[in-house]
């Protein structure tokens, strides 16, 4: 049973300098609420409790988010203002938060081989919180845990991507197994391909579930595209052994990693809120 969530969280964030300079990427917000609490609340939706966050240096206003802040809790205790917490505060008393360093940041794969001390030997999901995934049903997690639990093997999410936009995602090649589900056996993954490489335009997004094998795997891992240890190449070992099922996800993502998608995902959620 997949039971925790790991969140990387220290990477640097650079396409929103100045804003990140001194503020985690994700606890900027969209609308009210910073980017990995829609994260964390996507994974409780779906049943996970264990939050295993990877933070960094100048990442501590994630920790001090997820936590009771008493001196506004007192101070706004029954005003009209005091409903503004309280998804917060359900969300502290839902899950439990757990943090690790990483401290030189050498790239996704690096970040979550991080977090195996959190882990342990257990299959677990990634959220990337700057991917911001939204749908009216099932969320994306929850749909990918069913994925997991029919096929017992590391999942990854996927989107259909225009081709020009290859050099800026793991890029996979797999065959159908199931048209059913939109699932398909991977056969090659890429990071970072130019279009002419690309072994197809199926790109995948931040939600993972991986089986704990992934972190002797990432162990050996060299590094690769920007001399970063990609969780892509990890996942290569284990596609190669057949043991990696990509999904067609139901629902809307927004890269919010990037300005562009960053603006649409807050114009889509204030649409939202007015209509
Ligand atoms: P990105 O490459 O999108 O994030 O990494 P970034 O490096 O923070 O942003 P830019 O490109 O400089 O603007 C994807 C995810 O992996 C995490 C990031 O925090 C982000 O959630 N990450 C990346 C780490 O935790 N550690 C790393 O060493 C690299």
């Amino acid at each position: 049973m997949v039971k925790k969530c790991l969140f990387p969280a220290a990477g640097y964030g650079t396409r929103f300098l100045p804003a990140t300079k001194a503020t985690p990427k994700e606890m900027l917000p969209v609308l009210t609420k910073p980017l990995i609490q829609y994260g964390v609340e996507e994974a409780l939706e779906a049943n996970l409790k264990t939050m295993a966050i990877i933070t960094g240096r100048g990442k501590r206003a994630i920790e001090d988010h997820f936590d009771i802040s008493y001196e506004l809790e007192h101070q706004i205790k029954d005003t009209s203002k005091e409903h503004l917490l309280r998804e917060i505060r359900s969300l502290i008393s839902q899950c439990t938060f757990s943090y690790t360093r990483q401290v030189e940041m050498k790239g996704l794969g690096h970040a979550i081989l991080t977090g195996e001390t959190l882990i342990g030997n257990e299959p677990f999901a990634v959220i990337l919180a700057d991917d911001l995934c939204t749908y009216k049903g099932d969320n994306v997690l929850k749909q990918m845990i069913e994925v997991y639990e029919k096929y017992q093997c590391s999942i990854v999410a996927i989107e259909e991507i225009p081709k020009e936009e290859t050099h800026k995602y793991g890029v996979i090649a797999g065959h159908l197994v199931d048209n059913t589900d939109d699932t398909y056996r991977v056969t090659d993954m890429v990071e970072k391909p130019s279009p002419e490489d690309a072994p197809s335009n199926m790109a995948i997004i931040g939600r993972y579930i991986l089986t704990p094998d992934i972190f002797e795997i990432l162990k050996e891992t060299k590094p690769g595209k920007g001399g970063e240890i990609q969780i892509t190449d990890a996942l290569l070992e284990q596609a190669k052994q057949g043991k990696v099922i990509a999904y067609r996800f139901k629902g809307k993502r927004f890269d919010c990693g990037s300005v562009d998608g960053f603006v649409e995902a807050t114009n889509y959620f204030y649409n939202k809120t007015k209509g």
